[in-house]
């Protein structure tokens, strides 16, 4: 059975579905999304994702295309007719469909909204994480609402490519004081010297990840010791393991950075462990 998605009330064959040439999303990028990890056909950390979606969509005065309840609803339906249960369900809402002008449409336009969703092969992923990756340091060069789950991800899809090109699977984005803010699309820690869990706070330029909010419930509930501050890439390779969170990466050990190796090149124990419990956590949790 091929791929099904629903854009703008109708479910359509995949390579059939198509958005109007003059929607603001593709113009202007003027749209947010969402990925959801689905577990078992369910959506992970729901809470997380329909809160920073309206957070997103809110903070462009862009309408929510209809209620959470009735959004459930097409998100469930749309991953039962593509009978995917292992996967990532990604979801785009744009101001909607307006002759080009970069100020909004007046009077408003309905909301144009897309979702799709795609299996994937968690041996895969499973067989990644066990190896752990590499991270490519880049300067951030990104606008100053990262927080906003916005589709403009020029410097992302450049960050990513620079990663790609040198065998690395994540870029890292290095602020102007030396710090890394995030990866191009994940949020990035380490276990440092002293063995204490750090990640970049949420007061910085970053996207709050819905993952990382999640892992930090576990770390508390494990008693771990974890700090909201800043690391170098410098300190990530002195660290005794790093890691990177995300619905796509879920919790993915780093192993090099700029291809030097971190450590014993190795996955780390605590980055390993937190992976098999967050995925427990969100299995359980998944609507
Ligand atoms: N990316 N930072 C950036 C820049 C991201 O794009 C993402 C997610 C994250 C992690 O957020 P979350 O834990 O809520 O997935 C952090 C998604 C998966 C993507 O662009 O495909």
């Amino acid at each position: 059975m091929g791929r099904i998605a629903y854009v703008n009330g109708r479910f359509a064959p995949h390579g059939e579905a198509v958005v109007h040439i003059e929607d603001r999303g593709y113009q202007l990028s003027d749209a947010v999304y969402e990925v959801w990890a689905l577990f078992g056909g369910k959506l992970a950390d729901p809470e997380g994702h329909f809160a920073r979606l309206e957070r997103s969509l809110g903070e462009l005065s862009i309408a929510m295309p209809m209620s959470r309840a009735a959004l459930t609803l097409v998100l469930r339906e749309t991953v039962r007719r593509n009978r995917v249960r292992e996967g990532l369900l990604y979801l785009q809402v744009s101001r909607g469909v307006a002759r080009r002008d970069h100020a909004f449409p007046n009077p408003p336009v309905r909301p144009a909204l897309v979702i799709t969703v795609s299996a994937v092969d968690r041996a895969v992923s499973d067989a990644r994480a066990a190896k752990g990756v590499g991270v490519v340091t880049t300067p951030e060069n990104r606008w100053g609402r990262c927080d906003i789950k916005s589709v403009a991800l020029l410097p992302n899809v450049l960050a990513k490519q620079k990663a790609r090109a040198a065998g690395a699977y994540e870029a890292w984005f290095v602020d102007e004081l030396g710090f890394v803010t995030e990866g191009a699309s994940s949020n990035a820690w380490i276990v440092d010297a002293d063995g204490r869990l750090r990640t970049r706070d949420t007061n910085a330029n970053i996207l709050r990840g819905v993952t990382r909010h999640s892992l930090l419930d576990v770390i508390r509930g494990e008693g771990l010791e974890v700090e909201e501050r800043p690391f170098t890439p410098a300190e990530a390779l002195a660290a005794r393991e790093a890691f990177i969170t995300g619905a796509g990466s879920l919790v993915l050990p780093v192993v090099s950075v700029d291809g030097r190796p971190i450590g014993e090149r190795k996955p780390g124990p605590v980055a390993t462990r937190l992976r098999r419990l967050y995925i427990e956590q969100a299995r359980a949790t998944a609507i």
